[in-house]
């Protein structure tokens, strides 16, 4: 598949988390890529209305691609549990409640997992590249592992503690940030994206 590269320099990230836009930021810069926020620019947050994360993801880099004329990225991210029919999915924020309480969210799904021998779940975080003219270019990556019980860790955010990656003895929770970028979901997407639009 013929990937659409990256000419033009400059970036807008669609997200108004100042942490995730500095990550993005970083990563981008060894190519010479300069970003600027959706945030900074105070572009509104478009209602996520997409089936898939991709989806997601799309209607966000479009919306804020389309209103500054430049091209722009946008990442949607969550967990899918197994035997939870791949929920909370991309309602994996929304799980959290209006005060975003994630141990409260940890507690609903053992609660919906109620005794269930299938703990399989793996995170997903879908990225997105759009330009202005309506080109875009989506890639997904993953991370698979087990739930436990009871979650372990300070470390971390979101479901970072229940989540034990395959071939890990340590949770997200415990891992420390260096090791957990190394295997993560946002590592894999990132990797794919440098390499189809980034890397000339
Ligand atoms: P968003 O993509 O920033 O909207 O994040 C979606 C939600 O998925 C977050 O609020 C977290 O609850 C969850 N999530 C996404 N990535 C991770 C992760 O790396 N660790 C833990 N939770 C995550």
């Amino acid at each position: 598949m013929t990937r659409r590269k990256f000419t033009t320099g400059h970036l807008v990230i669609a997200s108004h988390n100042p942490g995730k836009v500095r990550e993005i930021g970083e990563l981008l810069a060894p190519f010479g890529v300069e970003v600027t926020s959706a945030g900074e620019l105070g572009l509104p947050e478009p209602e996520e209305t997409g089936q898939s994360f991709v989806e997601n993801a799309e209607l966000k880099a479009r919306a804020a691609s389309v209103a500054t004329g430049m091209p722009a990225l946008a990442d949607d991210s969550g967990l899918a549990v197994a035997a939870l029919g791949g929920d909370p999915g991309i309602y994996s924020a929304r799980w959290g409640g209006p005060a975003k309480d994630f141990d409260y969210a940890m507690r609903r799904i053992e609660k919906a997992l109620e005794g269930n021998p299938d703990r399989r779940a793996h995170f997903v975080c879908a990225l997105c590249l759009a330009w202005p003219d309506g080109h875009v270019e989506s890639f997904e990556g993953f991370v698979h592992g087990t739930l436990v019980w009871p979650p372990r860790g300070p470390l971390g955010f979101g479901y970072d503690p229940m989540f034990l990656a395959d071939g890990q003895t340590q949770t997200f929770g415990e891992m420390n940030p260096e090791d957990k970028h190394a295997i993560s979901h946002r590592a894999a997407a990132f990797h794919l994206l440098v390499d189809a639009c980034f890397r000339h």
